[in-house]
Protein backbone atom coordinates (compact mmCIF):
# COMPACT_ATOMS: atom_id res chain seq x y z
CA UNK A 1 0.00 0.00 0.00
CA UNK A 2 1.20 3.23 -1.06
CA UNK A 3 1.77 5.92 2.03
CA UNK A 4 -0.58 9.16 2.02
CA UNK A 5 2.65 11.27 0.66
CA UNK A 6 3.43 8.70 -2.51
CA UNK A 7 -0.71 8.32 -3.21
CA UNK A 8 -0.73 12.23 -3.31
CA UNK A 9 1.88 11.90 -6.29
CA UNK A 10 0.07 9.18 -7.90
CA UNK A 11 -3.05 11.73 -7.61
CA UNK A 12 -0.79 14.06 -9.56
CA UNK A 13 0.63 11.91 -12.21
CA UNK A 14 -1.27 12.20 -15.79
CA UNK A 15 -3.46 9.36 -17.03
CA UNK A 16 -1.70 6.69 -19.40
CA UNK A 17 1.37 9.00 -19.55
CA UNK A 18 5.24 6.89 -19.05
CA UNK A 19 6.50 8.12 -15.80
CA UNK A 20 10.21 7.74 -14.75
CA UNK A 21 10.60 7.65 -11.33
CA UNK A 22 14.30 8.70 -10.42
CA UNK A 23 14.89 8.00 -7.02
CA UNK A 24 12.20 5.44 -7.17
CA UNK A 25 14.06 2.99 -4.26
CA UNK A 26 11.15 0.02 -3.57
CA UNK A 27 9.66 1.02 -6.64
CA UNK A 28 5.99 1.41 -4.84
CA UNK A 29 5.16 4.31 -6.52
CA UNK A 30 6.21 2.76 -9.87
CA UNK A 31 4.63 -0.38 -9.50
CA UNK A 32 1.11 1.02 -8.07
CA UNK A 33 1.12 3.64 -11.21
CA UNK A 34 1.08 0.26 -13.62
CA UNK A 35 -0.95 -2.08 -11.11
CA UNK A 36 -3.87 0.16 -10.85
CA UNK A 37 -3.73 1.03 -14.66
CA UNK A 38 -2.61 4.67 -14.33
CA UNK A 39 0.48 4.06 -16.17
CA UNK A 40 0.98 1.31 -18.69
CA UNK A 41 5.16 1.73 -18.25
CA UNK A 42 6.88 3.06 -16.14
CA UNK A 43 10.36 3.27 -15.13
CA UNK A 44 12.53 2.77 -11.80
CA UNK A 45 15.25 4.79 -11.47
CA UNK A 46 17.93 5.08 -9.04
CA UNK A 47 21.66 5.65 -8.64
CA UNK A 48 22.52 2.40 -6.05
CA UNK A 49 22.43 -1.34 -6.78
CA UNK A 50 20.73 -1.77 -3.63
CA UNK A 51 17.59 0.40 -3.90
CA UNK A 52 17.36 -1.17 -7.68
CA UNK A 53 17.31 -4.86 -5.70
CA UNK A 54 14.38 -3.95 -3.93
CA UNK A 55 12.54 -2.63 -6.54
CA UNK A 56 13.42 -5.69 -8.54
CA UNK A 57 12.00 -8.03 -5.86
CA UNK A 58 8.62 -6.27 -5.54
CA UNK A 59 8.50 -5.82 -9.36
CA UNK A 60 8.81 -9.68 -9.29
CA UNK A 61 6.63 -10.22 -6.54
CA UNK A 62 3.88 -8.58 -8.25
CA UNK A 63 4.76 -9.68 -11.28
CA UNK A 64 5.20 -6.49 -13.22
CA UNK A 65 8.50 -7.41 -15.43
CA UNK A 66 8.45 -5.56 -18.43
CA UNK A 67 5.96 -2.49 -17.53
CA UNK A 68 8.15 -1.62 -14.81
CA UNK A 69 11.79 -1.39 -15.56
CA UNK A 70 14.64 -0.83 -13.01
CA UNK A 71 16.96 1.68 -14.16
CA UNK A 72 20.68 1.95 -12.45
CA UNK A 73 21.66 5.74 -13.44
CA UNK A 74 23.02 8.68 -11.94
CA UNK A 75 20.23 11.14 -12.10
CA UNK A 76 17.62 11.64 -15.11
CA UNK A 77 19.04 9.72 -17.68
CA UNK A 78 18.14 11.26 -21.28
CA UNK A 79 18.02 8.01 -23.31
CA UNK A 80 14.56 7.11 -21.17
CA UNK A 81 11.61 7.97 -23.21
CA UNK A 82 8.79 9.26 -20.43
CA UNK A 83 6.24 11.88 -20.25
CA UNK A 84 6.28 12.60 -16.78
CA UNK A 85 9.57 12.55 -14.33
CA UNK A 86 8.69 12.03 -10.49
CA UNK A 87 11.52 13.26 -8.00
CA UNK A 88 10.53 12.19 -4.54
CA UNK A 89 11.91 11.66 -0.91
CA UNK A 90 15.04 13.51 -1.78
CA UNK A 91 16.92 16.71 -0.31
CA UNK A 92 16.95 19.70 -2.27
CA UNK A 93 20.49 19.67 -3.34
CA UNK A 94 20.30 16.38 -4.75
CA UNK A 95 16.83 17.51 -6.77
CA UNK A 96 18.56 20.97 -7.80
CA UNK A 97 21.47 18.31 -9.17
CA UNK A 98 19.79 15.97 -11.15
CA UNK A 99 17.48 18.41 -12.87
CA UNK A 100 20.05 21.09 -13.50
CA UNK A 101 21.88 18.47 -15.41
CA UNK A 102 19.12 17.52 -18.27
CA UNK A 103 17.14 19.45 -20.95
CA UNK A 104 13.82 18.88 -19.02
CA UNK A 105 11.87 20.59 -21.86
CA UNK A 106 10.69 17.39 -23.64
CA UNK A 107 9.00 16.10 -20.41
CA UNK A 108 5.64 16.99 -19.78
CA UNK A 109 5.65 17.37 -16.07
CA UNK A 110 8.19 16.91 -13.13
CA UNK A 111 6.77 16.51 -9.84
CA UNK A 112 9.42 17.26 -6.91
CA UNK A 113 8.71 16.59 -3.36
CA UNK A 114 11.97 17.80 -1.41
CA UNK A 115 11.96 16.80 1.97
CA UNK A 116 13.47 20.02 2.62
CA UNK A 117 13.93 23.52 1.30
CA UNK A 118 10.71 23.85 -0.88
CA UNK A 119 11.08 27.44 -0.96
CA UNK A 120 14.91 26.87 -2.08
CA UNK A 121 12.80 24.31 -5.01
CA UNK A 122 10.26 27.02 -5.57
CA UNK A 123 12.89 29.28 -6.56
CA UNK A 124 14.84 27.26 -8.62
CA UNK A 125 11.70 26.81 -10.85
CA UNK A 126 11.05 30.21 -10.97
CA UNK A 127 14.95 31.21 -12.30
CA UNK A 128 14.73 27.64 -14.57
CA UNK A 129 11.52 30.07 -15.78
CA UNK A 130 8.92 27.25 -15.23
CA UNK A 131 5.42 27.27 -14.64
CA UNK A 132 3.96 25.77 -11.73
CA UNK A 133 1.03 23.94 -12.60
CA UNK A 134 0.19 22.09 -9.60
CA UNK A 135 0.43 22.02 -5.71
CA UNK A 136 -0.30 19.96 -2.85
CA UNK A 137 -0.03 19.97 0.90
CA UNK A 138 -0.04 16.34 2.35
CA UNK A 139 0.13 15.31 5.92
CA UNK A 140 1.62 12.06 6.49
CA UNK A 141 3.29 12.24 9.91
CA UNK A 142 4.92 15.58 8.53
CA UNK A 143 3.19 18.22 6.20
CA UNK A 144 5.07 17.97 2.43
CA UNK A 145 4.46 19.49 -0.07
CA UNK A 146 4.72 18.44 -3.71
CA UNK A 147 5.60 20.83 -6.31
CA UNK A 148 4.99 20.40 -10.29
CA UNK A 149 6.13 22.26 -12.71
CA UNK A 150 5.66 22.19 -16.50
CA UNK A 151 9.23 22.98 -18.09
CA UNK A 152 7.25 23.64 -21.24
CA UNK A 153 5.48 26.54 -20.01
CA UNK A 154 6.93 29.75 -19.08
CA UNK A 155 6.75 31.18 -14.87
CA UNK A 156 7.75 33.34 -12.32
CA UNK A 157 7.88 33.77 -8.84
CA UNK A 158 8.15 36.23 -6.21
CA UNK A 159 9.61 35.39 -3.12
CA UNK A 160 6.05 35.82 -1.30
CA UNK A 161 4.87 33.05 -3.86
CA UNK A 162 7.94 31.23 -3.57
CA UNK A 163 7.60 30.93 -0.19
CA UNK A 164 3.38 30.20 0.32
CA UNK A 165 3.20 27.87 -2.78
CA UNK A 166 1.61 30.48 -5.54
CA UNK A 167 -1.28 28.03 -5.78
CA UNK A 168 -1.35 26.59 -2.94
CA UNK A 169 -1.83 30.51 -1.41
CA UNK A 170 -4.54 30.99 -3.93
CA UNK A 171 -6.88 28.09 -3.42
CA UNK A 172 -6.27 27.88 0.63
CA UNK A 173 -7.33 23.82 1.12
CA UNK A 174 -8.41 22.98 5.02
CA UNK A 175 -5.15 21.44 5.22
CA UNK A 176 -3.00 23.80 3.92
CA UNK A 177 -4.56 26.56 6.12
CA UNK A 178 -4.04 24.13 9.19
CA UNK A 179 -0.32 23.94 8.12
CA UNK A 180 -0.39 27.59 8.15
CA UNK A 181 -1.62 27.51 11.28
CA UNK A 182 0.85 25.72 12.79
CA UNK A 183 3.86 27.25 10.99
CA UNK A 184 2.52 30.93 12.42
CA UNK A 185 2.58 28.99 15.83
CA UNK A 186 6.13 28.11 15.41
CA UNK A 187 6.98 31.56 14.18
CA UNK A 188 5.35 32.91 17.65
CA UNK A 189 7.27 30.50 19.86
CA UNK A 190 10.38 31.92 18.01
CA UNK A 191 9.67 35.75 18.65
CA UNK A 192 8.63 35.22 22.38
CA UNK A 193 12.24 34.11 23.09
CA UNK A 194 13.47 36.56 21.19
CA UNK A 195 13.09 40.61 19.97
CA UNK A 196 13.94 39.76 16.59
CA UNK A 197 14.00 43.10 15.18
CA UNK A 198 15.27 42.64 11.28
CA UNK A 199 14.67 38.91 10.79
CA UNK A 200 13.15 37.72 7.48
CA UNK A 201 10.96 35.74 9.48
CA UNK A 202 9.48 38.51 10.59
CA UNK A 203 8.56 39.04 7.05
CA UNK A 204 7.56 35.05 6.62
CA UNK A 205 5.24 35.66 9.28
CA UNK A 206 3.50 38.76 8.17
CA UNK A 207 2.76 36.81 4.95
CA UNK A 208 1.41 33.79 6.75
CA UNK A 209 -0.95 36.07 8.97
CA UNK A 210 -2.05 38.08 5.99
CA UNK A 211 -3.22 34.61 3.96
CA UNK A 212 -4.93 33.88 7.00
CA UNK A 213 -6.82 36.71 7.61
CA UNK A 214 -7.60 37.43 3.68
C1 LIG B 1 14.65 8.36 0.41
S1 LIG B 1 14.58 7.51 -1.10
C2 LIG B 1 13.00 8.04 -1.70
C3 LIG B 1 12.25 6.92 -2.35
C4 LIG B 1 10.93 7.30 -2.99
N1 LIG B 1 11.13 8.17 -4.12
C5 LIG B 1 9.99 7.93 -1.98
O1 LIG B 1 9.68 9.11 -2.15
O2 LIG B 1 9.59 7.26 -1.03
C6 LIG B 1 15.69 8.40 -2.14
C7 LIG B 1 16.25 7.53 -3.23
O3 LIG B 1 16.93 8.39 -4.16
C8 LIG B 1 18.08 7.73 -4.62
N2 LIG B 1 18.99 8.73 -5.18
C9 LIG B 1 19.72 9.67 -4.51
N3 LIG B 1 20.46 10.39 -5.36
C10 LIG B 1 20.17 9.93 -6.61
C11 LIG B 1 20.63 10.26 -7.92
N4 LIG B 1 21.53 11.22 -8.11
N5 LIG B 1 20.14 9.59 -8.98
C12 LIG B 1 19.22 8.60 -8.80
N6 LIG B 1 18.77 8.22 -7.58
C13 LIG B 1 19.23 8.87 -6.50
C14 LIG B 1 18.59 7.01 -3.37
O4 LIG B 1 19.45 5.95 -3.70
C15 LIG B 1 17.27 6.54 -2.72
O5 LIG B 1 16.92 5.23 -3.12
Amino acid sequence: MLSKRLRAIFELVLQDSVVYDVGSDHAFLACALVKEKKCPLAYAGDNKKGPLDNAQKNIRELKLEGKVIPHLYDGIDPKIKADVVVLAGMGFYTAEKILSAVDLSKYQMIIVQVNQDVVKLRSFISELGYKIVKERVVYDGFYYEIVVFDPRLKGSYTPKECYLGPLLMKEKSDLYLAYLSERKKALEAIFQKADLKSDPRLTYYKWIKETLEK
